[in-house]
């Protein structure tokens, strides 16, 4: 019997708690801030900003949309960046990636103070999550260690494969399992005969990017299936980087998509958020 792993509902919960912590916070005087900066009008990114806010206002936490147009300089981006960092009222600063070619994203991500870092995307909060010192943790990873904590599964000594070395999900993932005492393997594009590696994991991280890439012949019969892929088929239909239908008979535990590690990203969003209001006290 396969387990669906819910981060819709797993999501729910957290958020709850989450919401009443921002009630203690109002009482405290301090209404968490969250300010979101768009540069151009990727319809995808827009989407994703639009359910940040719409989470954001579901549990009373203040949003803030920053709205800039496609040319908008590096220099003009910083300048609002710096800003944001200056004011009291906002706790947590998200720059939605991709940015226009002309920006380079590095310099933008650096000049987010680390303490409003709600992504944990910077160079400061990459390095203390490497160190294992407490920081932002990024969104996605954060969210799927969530979801392997609601399995109850004990990851010692667990080998879990991650496919994809992102610096937003892949690499941070292997780290995060890896301070949880898996044994941790990376696998990516280049990988030579990747089935024969992800055959072996307890614990298998899909985050490759490509509609319904992991098939049966990629898993262990038991192993635990976290998709962390959005993508859209050939009829258009939202899927991830698994292949359910053939994968889920086979998996002690899987995430759908929609509805798997998505919602979890966008909760943990809100709880770095309301932390780092809770730090400003
Ligand atoms: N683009 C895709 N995912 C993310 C994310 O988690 N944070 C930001 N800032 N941009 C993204």
């Amino acid at each position: 019997m396969t387990n669906i792993i819910s981060g819709t509902e797993i999501g729910k919960q957290i958020r709850q708690s989450i919401a009443d912590r921002v009630v203690k916070l109002k009482d405290q005087g301090v209404t968490p801030g969250l300010a979101v900066i768009l540069v151009g009008d990727n319809p995808a990114s827009q989407t994703y900003v639009r359910n940040k806010q719409k989470s954001c206002e579901a549990i009373g936490i203040y949003s803030e949309l920053v709205k800039l147009p496609e040319d908008t300089k590096e220099s003009e981006l910083l300048e609002q960046i710096q800003q944001l960092n200056k004011r009291q009222d906002i706790h947590g600063i998200l720059v939605q990636l991709p940015l226009p070619k002309h920006i380079n994203e590095d310099n933008v991500i650096a000049t987010i103070a680390p303490e409003k870092d709600v992504d944990g995307f910077s160079p400061v909060s990459v390095g203390k999550m490497m160190l294992g010192q407490e920081t932002f943790l990024p969104c996605t990873p954060f969210g799927v260690m969530k979801l392997l904590e609601y399995t109850g599964v004990d990851l010692a000594g667990k080998h879990a494969v991650v496919v994809g070395r992102s610096h937003i999900v892949g690499k941070p993932m292997g780290q995060l399992l890896l301070q949880k005492d898996a044994t941790v393997t990376y696998t990516h594009s280049k990988t030579n005969d990747l089935p024969s590696i992800t055959k072996q994991a307890d614990i298998l991280i899909a985050a490759v990017g490509r509609a319904n890439f992991i098939t049966k012949e990629h898993v262990k019969p038991g192993a635990i299936v976290i998709d962390v892929g959005i993508n859209r088929d050939e009829n258009n239909k939202l899927v991830g980087d698994v292949d359910f239908d053939d994968v889920s008979p086979i998996a002690s535990h899987i995430t759908p998509v929609p509805g798997g590690v998505g919602p979890m990203t966008i909760t943990m969003l809100l709880f770095n958020t309301v932390q780092s209001a809770e730090h400003s006290l």
